[in-house]
């Protein structure tokens, strides 16, 4: 990754947090606990790879900023939900994320489920006010919640627990989880701006999300059987004790690197199709692939 490609990825991100933060401070919630909880995870960092995306790909097809804002935010809150669910003792059980203690480690299991409806509540609230805005933005904010949903996201972690434990591996339902799990949200993210500018490069950002959000998960796997807690800032080695099916599980982990290789490069031929500065993202490609965390 060059030098510049770091910059401008702080830049963006710190962008999306300034955004963030003016949204946090207009939280104010009875009791306190509930918008205490909802921001204790929302600020916690983590990588902000989706509204870092949302922006770089509106930057490409000629999208300000000010209008992917809020709908980067509701992504981002959708995000961190599906994080603090994920973490709960009946679903991963995990006790650390972004370097911290989980969202129920510190207020409990039944906080931690009302934070997690609480920001999914508050990104749906986001996303209807900005369906004042016109036709596009409805299309886009349909487009976050059709993600997020029963035929996306939560689909695919049901799927993550179903298929917990499969004596017989399979790569169908493995697909299945990758795409409807991680890929969704991703493929939301490099959307939006497309939708909102009258369906710009629509099925090729589509593809390029579903593709990159495969090599995400594949990226999160590979780091859980490899990686270190230093980098990650949650507990390494939890898919194998958890019977979870992933794809170091199916095709163990040289192969997962050989298949990361192959699918960022099937992101690269998709960016070369497009027309505009998408230097960024092609490099962003290789950031997933390289990440450590
Ligand atoms: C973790 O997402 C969950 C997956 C979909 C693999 P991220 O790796 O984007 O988490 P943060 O936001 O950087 O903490
Ligand atoms: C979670 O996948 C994807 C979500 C929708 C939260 P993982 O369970 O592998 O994510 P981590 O490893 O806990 O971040
Ligand atoms: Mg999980
Ligand atoms: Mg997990
Ligand atoms: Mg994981």
């Amino acid at each position: 990754m060059t030098e510049e490609f770091n910059l401008k990825y702080v830049e963006y991100r710190e962008s999306f947090n300034a955004v963030l933060d003016k949204f946090c401070n207009d939280i104010s919630t009875v009791p306190e606990v509930l918008g205490e909880s909802m921001k204790y995870s929302l600020l916690l960092g983590g990588k902000r790879i989706r509204p870092v995306l949302m922006f770089a790909v509106g930057e490409a097809l000629g999208v300000e900023r000010e209008k992917l804002a809020p709908f980067a935010c509701a992504l981002e809150c959708i995000h961190t939900y599906s994080l603090i669910h994920d973490d709960l003792p009946e679903m991963d059980n995990d006790d650390f994320r972004r370097g911290k203690p989980s969202n129920h480690k510190v207020y409990g299991a039944a906080n931690a489920v009302l934070a997690g409806d609480g920001l999914l509540n508050t990104a749906y609230s986001l996303l209807f006010g900005e369906c004042f805005k016109g036709s596009e933005h409805i299309s886009a904010a349909k487009f976050i919640c059709d993600a997020a949903g029963i035929y996306g996201m939560i689909a695919g972690q049901s799927a993550d627990i179903l298929h917990e434990n499969d004596s017989v591996p399979n790569e169908d339902a493995l697909e299945f989880i990758y795409e409807n799990k991680t890929a969704k949200l991703l493929i939301a993210a490099v959307t939006v701006p497309a939708v909102l500018k009258g369906g710009a490069y629509y099925s090729e950002l589509k593809q390029f999300g579903k593709k990159l959000g495969y090599l995400f998960q594949l990226t999160d796997d590979i780091l859980d059987a490899s990686g270190s807690f230093e980098n990650l800032g949650k507990t390494t080695g939890k898919d194998d004790k958890e019977g979870k099916l992933t794809a170091v599980k199916l095709y163990g982990l040289d192969a997962c690197k050989l298949r990361a290789d192959i699918v960022g490069d099937d992101c690269h031929k998709i960016l070369d199709g497009l027309q505009g500065d998408v230097e960024f993202l092609h490099e962003l490609v290789n950031f997933v692939k390289a990440r450590v965390n």
